[in-house]
């Protein structure tokens, strides 16, 4: 009895280090912070803060700031999603994304037999859809900001003026753009010059349009002057935007996907995103299982995550697309009895083929380039946004008065819904083009809650792999213990139904394990080993420090106080 006594502190203090939080690995600050894919905006936004402004007005200065210094996905040509946490509970989402233009139809890019005509739907002005991004930032800052749009744009319009110097990773990114620009656009585009790292590229147009934005607000951008070149411009290159499109343009507040997974609160974006519903499912399907005890990223934690990603996206390709158009059985979708179902022929002993998974026709084919940013301000109040031009600088075409680039984003529709596949199934007319319809995206911005508290804020880019990459990153902390850079750094694999082939990172995953898992049936897809997203996320510690994640794979900075 006596020695069982002495034990009991030693067994404590042993279950006690297995749940203790992770030291943190990426930078600590004590109030506030900003991750982007920027130090420029991240600066920008953190220094908002600094000044007294909240959250929300971070927020705007942010992404307006990525606008100028990540023109490869940072926007006003294209759209995205918030979603936010108060420090009182209360939650909410924000859907800025592209709509279709007025004139759009389902077979706007199909030629005269029916098939998809190249190119149309990706490249220059027949591509792009209406932009959200500027009623998105003047939406928020008019519910919630606290600070003038002067003081919160001025920065913002500074550092257009003063430029942005180039980085390694973006002169590569440009120069291997540059061709393209030139077909778009002409060999006198801004962007034909190419650069070199340390060189520092100016946006004298961008700035002026940026305080046209701060004089009028909304209508600066979506009526008068600029709205008016605007659709000159796209029209006179075949393209569908009209001045009418971007005067009925609106943000819509949505109520975001709010779900359980152990002893978290997960707090996603709601469709036309598909992000929070497929990472719903994802988790649920988890939930029975101790992924945590499996090890990171061993065997049994892949197949476990592989399998239900792989019945989450099949759903995903069938039922989702805009919730103003089409009915989603969300009820049905997200219920505990039929994520149950879906996994009842899971096995360790051998993957499932995605032709005996129903649902959905088509293969997601999704472009990378998108940006994610976090911020929590000294109020405790937290802000996941993610946004898009779609492609890398969207369809490449670039407006040089306005001096931003336009979308591509009409390519996340399904340009040729109704096509029976190879299993015969009919899908994605949810997803069809109509005009005002929003096309559906993957882009999951997250804030995740831990008894009752703030504990993570997370995003990313990457298309499809967005979904993957954002839960992989939740599961890394809550079950794998790493800490958020840790988390953030960690390589991840991805797996969307179709193609039925698990991706993995180039690095992190040894051929032992690929050829475990194809022996187990799993196809590996071995060409394609692509980096998947670039997470920035933050991690409330105990004492509520804050912990910045910015992903290694990107120039992404944290910058706080
Ligand atoms: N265009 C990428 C997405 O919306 O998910």
């Amino acid at each position: 009895m006596r020695r069982l006594i002495l034990l009991v502190p030693f067994v404590f203090l042993i279950l006690n280090c297995k749940t203790k939080p992770a030291e943190p690995t990426g930078l600590v600050t004590e109030k506030a912070m900003v991750v982007s894919a920027r130090e420029e905006a991240s600066k920008i936004g953190a220094d908002i803060l600094k000044k007294g402004g909240n959250a929300f007005d971070a927020m705007v200065a942010t992404e307006l700031a990525l606008a100028v210094a990540y023109p490869f996905a940072g926007n006003l040509g294209g759209g995205g999603f918030i979603v936010y946490r108060k420090n009182d509970g209360d939650v909410g989402g924000l859907d800025y994304r592209e709509k279709a233009p007025l004139s759009a139809h389902k077979d706007m890019y199909l030629d005269s037999l029916g098939n998809v005509i190249p190119d149309m739907s990706t490249v220059g002005a027949t591509a792009v859809g209406v932009p959200g991004t500027v009623a998105g930032v003047m939406e928020v800052h008019q519910k919630f900001g606290s600070l003038p749009l002067k003081e919160i744009m001025q920065p913002v319009i500074d550092l257009a003026k003063r430029g942005v110097v180039v980085t390694e990773k973006q002169a590569k990114r440009l120069e291997s753009y540059k061709e393209r620009f030139i077909e778009v656009n002409g060999e006198y585009t801004k962007f034909a010059l190419g650069c070199i790292p340390g060189d520092t590229i100016k946006y004298p147009n961008l700035a002026k349009t940026l305080e046209i934005i701060m004089a009028k607000g909304h209508d600066g951008f979506y009526k008068g002057e600029v709205a008016q070149k605007l659709a000159a411009f796209v029209q006179e290159r075949d393209g569908f935007i009209t001045e009418e499109d971007l005067a009925k343009y609106e943000a819509v507040w949505r109520q975001p996907i709010v779900f359980n997974y152990k002893n978290l609160r997960i707090i996603s974006m709601s469709p036309p995103s598909s992000g929070g519903v497929t990472i719903n499912q994802i988790f649920k399907m988890i939930e029975p299982y101790d992924i945590g005890d499996y090890g990171h990223n061993s065997i049994e934690a892949i197949q476990l995550f592989v399998e239900a990603a792989r019945r989450a996206y099949a759903d995903r390709n069938f039922f989702l697309g805009d919730p103003d158009f089409v009915q989603i059985p969300l009820d049905v979708l997200l219920s505990q009895s039929y994520l149950k179902e879906r996994m009842a022929d899971f096995s360790f002993d051998n993957a499932t083929l995605s032709s005996e998974v129903s649902h959905g026709t088509v293969e997601i084919v999704e472009s990378m380039e998108t940006t994610h940013y976090s911020i929590v301000d000294t109020h405790g109040n937290a802000i996941s946004a993610t946004t898009t031009l779609n492609g890398g600088y969207g369809s490449k075409l670039y407006h040089p008065e306005l001096g931003f680039f336009l979308n591509n984003e009409m390519d996340d529709f399904s340009a040729k819904p109704g096509v029976p596949n190879m299993f015969g199934l009919i899908g994605a007319e949810a997803n069809s083009i109509a005009p005002e319809k929003r096309m559906l995206s993957s882009m999951t911005p997250t804030i995740v809650e831990k008894e009752g508290k703030l504990f993570m804020v997370v995003g990313t880019p990457g298309g499809s792999t967005i979904i993957t990459a954002v839960a992989q990153t939740i599961l890394n902390v809550h079950e794998f213990n790493l800490s958020m850079q840790e988390a953030v750094n960690a390589p991840r694999f991805h797996h969307q139904w179709l193609p039925d082939a698990v991706i993995f990172e180039p690095e992190g995953f040894s051929g032992e394990l690929k050829n475990e898992l194809k022996s187990k049936g799993y196809i590996i897809n071995e060409e394609r080993t692509p980096i998947i997203g670039k997470v920035d996320a933050i991690r409330v510690l105990e004492g509520g420090r804050l912990e910045g994640g910015a992903d290694k794979r990107g120039d992404d900075t944290a910058v706080g106080f």
